[in-house]
């Protein structure tokens, strides 16, 4: 059978903030990872550990301060700012811990505004399946709210939505259950478990032990270090 490709490959990456007066602080430490198609990891650890951090240099939206990281077998440090946001539209969906919808925009034209980035119109196709993936987390009915309209809950799913518009090989997300109710929570569990089945490579941080469960792999951060359970990361 052929290999699932591997997606995402961080190696060794370290991440140190310099500060003004003091040592800089190191939050990882040489944090080494592969996610393959397919592959689900859940990321736990306390906060300020540098689950965040983490993902938003898998997402290359930081820079790692040393190590490398790979996306899709490219190695981002030899790509300049256009090449990285090139990579990250076509590639990455991002589900942030701060949901970050648009509050002038609709629920809709929230969801839709990755598809706008490669510039140009939204075609049918995207719309149709904007509305299929709203309907997916029952938010069908609230496609012409604004976010300030919506519930904390709600809102973190039209984040989900949003970050699936590209048809992304890797997600990335960042607390998706953290203010959803038990029921919520569940069902967009069931979503994420169903990408992976689909063959996305996803990374969620979370706190929820639930949903860490549904994932393939669970790895802890701790000390800026992965740590797994389930043999090495
Ligand atoms: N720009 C920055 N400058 C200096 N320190 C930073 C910066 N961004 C993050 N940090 C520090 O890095 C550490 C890791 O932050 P990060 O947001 O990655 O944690 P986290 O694990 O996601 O926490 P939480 O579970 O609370 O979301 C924290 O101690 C934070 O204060
Ligand atoms: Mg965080």
């Amino acid at each position: 059978m052929k290999q699932p490709e591997t997606l995402l490959e961080m190696d060794r990456v370290t991440k140190s903030y310099p500060m003004p007066d003091g040592p800089a602080v190191e939050v990882l430490r040489g944090v080494t990872l592969a996610v393959a198609a397919g592959e689900s990891v859940a990321i736990v650890g306390p906060s300020g550990s540098g689950k965040s951090t983490l993902l938003n240099i898998a997402g290359t939206l930081d820079a790692a301060s040393s190590g490398s990281v790979r996306v899709r077998g490219r190695d981002l440090a030899g790509l300049d700012e256009r090449a990285l946001a090139d990579l990250r539209t076509r590639t990455i969906g991002f589900v942030f811990q701060q949901h970050h919808l648009l509050p002038q925009c609709t629920v809709l034209e929230n969801v839709l505004l990755p598809a706008l980035a490669g510039g140009g119109r939204v075609s049918s196709r995207t719309h149709a399946k904007a509305r299929a993936l709203l309907d997916r987390v029952a938010l069908g009915d609230r496609a012409g709210h604004r976010p300030g309209q919506l519930s904390g809950g709600e809102s973190q799913r039209a984040a989900v939505v949003r970050a699936l518009i590209n048809d992304p090989a890797i997600l990335l997300a960042d607390e998706p259950t953290g203010s959803l109710d038990h029921a919520a929570a569940g069902a967009l569990g069931d979503l994420l478990a169903d990408l992976g089945r689909d063959g996305l490579a996803l990374i969620v941080v979370t706190h929820s032990g639930e949903l860490a469960a549904r994932m393939k792999r669970r790895l802890s951060l701790i000390d800026g270090r992965l740590i797994s359970g389930d043999g090495p990361a």
